[in-house]
């Protein structure tokens, strides 16, 4: 059985975590944390309470992995977890680039793996590798991504790693894409990452959507992923937590695990 702690367990992920991990045979749900609802019994996992202080219930659980959606994202309770010898898989998005450093640097001083994954949809990974094989041949791409209102890092962790993958393609291909005429400090051209643009989208109604769309000669490709529910995270989060075991410094992604 791998025991497992789900941090920002009250949350619309964490909560979906719960349930999947409760209802898997190979694990076992040992604790969950939440600065809300604390000392609640949490309704998907009989038994099993909120609480607040990690470390206490790191200490007295002994997870295997700690499943990190606790939004705004803290590396506090990464290192805490890899202290402990623990497997943080950490879905909450945001990190800098210089948080992504310290939690490589975290795997080599302690030992332990660390994950972390911008997006657990398997449609939403193939979005990505379709994009970055697209990029070689259709170098000219902008990327719109679309979430709910609460959300709250912009551009999308998924949208940057999109820019990333297709930056690399571009670079290894040895493609280059046309520079738009106009000013590239105008707002309404969004934001750039590795030399893509990108479009933030926040409404109600919406749950996580991308579509990156590629101009080429008298034609536009358009790749879009859709995740209509946050159950859609669901497979590729026990997936990370059967993986957890094996994993070696740092993951970055799922489409390291598939
Ligand atoms: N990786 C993915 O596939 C994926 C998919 C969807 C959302 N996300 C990301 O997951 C994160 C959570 O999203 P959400 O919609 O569930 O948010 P949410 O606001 O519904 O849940 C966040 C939870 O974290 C809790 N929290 C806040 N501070 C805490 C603390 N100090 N200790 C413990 N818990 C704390 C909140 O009380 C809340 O219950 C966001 O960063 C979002 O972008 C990632």
């Amino acid at each position: 059985m791998i025991k497992v702690v789900v941090v920002g367990a009250k949350g619309r992920m964490g909560s979906e975590v719960v349930k999947a991990v409760a209802a898997a045979s190979d694990m076992e749900l040992v604790g969950a944390c939440d600065i809300v609802g604390v000392g609640e019994e949490l309704p998907e996992a009989p038994g099993i309470f909120v609480e607040r202080d990690l470390q206490a219930v790191l200490t007295r659980c002994k997870p295997n992995v700690m499943v990190d959606f606790a939004k705004p994202y803290n590396l506090d309770f990464t290192r805490l977890a890899m202290e402990h010898g623990v497997v943080p898989i950490i879905g909450t998005t945001g990190q800098t680039q210089e948080q992504l450093a310290e939690i490589e640097q975290l795997t080599e001083l302690t030992g332990t793996a660390a994950m972390v994954i911008p997006n657990f949809a398997i449609g939403a990974v193939l979005m990505m590798k379709f994009a970055a094989q697209a990029a070689v041949y259709m170098p000219d791409v902008e990327i719109i991504e679309l979430h709910h209102e609460k959300k709250v890092d912009a551009p999308s962790g998924t949208s940057i790693m999109t820019a990333q993958m297709i930056d690399a393609a571009r670079k290894a291909a040895d493609v280059k894409a046309v520079v738009p005429a106009g000013s590239p400090d105008d707002r309404a051209r969004g934001d750039e990452k590795c030399g893509v643009r990108i479009h933030s989208v926040r409404l109600p109604g919406l749950v996580a959507h991308q579509e990156v769309i590629f101009g080429g000669l008298g034609q536009v490709l358009s790749i879009r992923h859709d995740s209509l529910d946050r159950t859609s995270f669901m497979p590729g989060v026990l997936l990370a937590i059967r993986r957890a075991s094996q994993a070696k410094g740092l993951t970055y992604g799922l489409d390291k695990l598939l």
